[in-house]
């Protein structure tokens, strides 16, 4: 994947999205589309995933087919919102293996704060994808990836929901070898370091939390 940030522009996904969006939406509307939404941005993060063959017979005769090359890739997931996204791609790669990366921000240096790290083993030798609905301000996202870069791995995507354009230039400056993957990337960020128009708090919308 050569392009930093790749939108998926397909129809189904904008649809989805705006469905999303609208304030009216149920909890379990948010996250049966999420769900749905997750699936189809996970079809386009692995779309050039290395492949290679391996033998088998069809009820017609012997064949090379195609099989997925290389070790289990892993999805980390952002805490908490990240995991609305992960639900619907461990369906799509039920063999993948997981991680979840927990921040909160110190109120005093407004730095990211790990309070949770638990990645598979062996991240140098996977395709890790990130997930995390909203890329914001970054920093949270920057900072994961920065642990996760100390923890081995070197071929990371990010993929989100929505992002700022404020965001994927903190994305862009912080790791340019990342990758981000979106369905949309919306006007700026307001002076609560929420996404406008955006959809709001994506883990209180999925959890019905607030
Ligand atoms: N996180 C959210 O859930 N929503 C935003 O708009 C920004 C960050």
């Amino acid at each position: 994947m050569t392009n930093h940030l790749t939108i998926v522009d397909h129809p189904l996904v904008q649809h989805k999205l705006t469905l999303m969006r609208d304030k009216n939406a149920s909890t379990g509307e948010f996250r049966h589309l999420l769900r749905e939404i997750s699936l189809l941005l996970a079809y386009e993060v692995t779309r050039d995933m290395e492949l290679t063959t391996r033998a088998i017979e069809t009820p017609m005769q012997e064949m090379e087919a195609p099989v997925l090359k290389g070790k289990k890739l892993a999805l980390i997931s952002i805490l908490r919102a990240g995991n609305g996204l992960l639900d619907g791609v461990m369906e799509l790669i039920p063999s993948a293996r997981v991680g979840f990366v927990g921040l909160y921000r110190d109120e005093e240096t407004l730095k990211p704060v790990r309070y949770y790290f638990k990645v598979p083993e062996g991240l140098d030798d996977r395709l890790v994808i990130v997930v995390d609905p909203m890329l914001a301000t970054g920093n949270s996202s920057a900072a994961a990836i920065d642990l996760l870069k100390e923890a081995g791995a070197t071929n990371i995507r990010f993929m989100c929901l929505l992002a700022a354009p404020e965001g994927v230039a903190r994305m862009k400056e912080a790791h340019p070898d990342v990758p981000i993957i979106t369905a949309a990337v919306d006007e700026k960020l307001n002076d609560k370091g929420y996404i406008v128009p955006g959809l709001g708090d994506a883990g209180d919308r999925m959890f019905g939390t607030k």
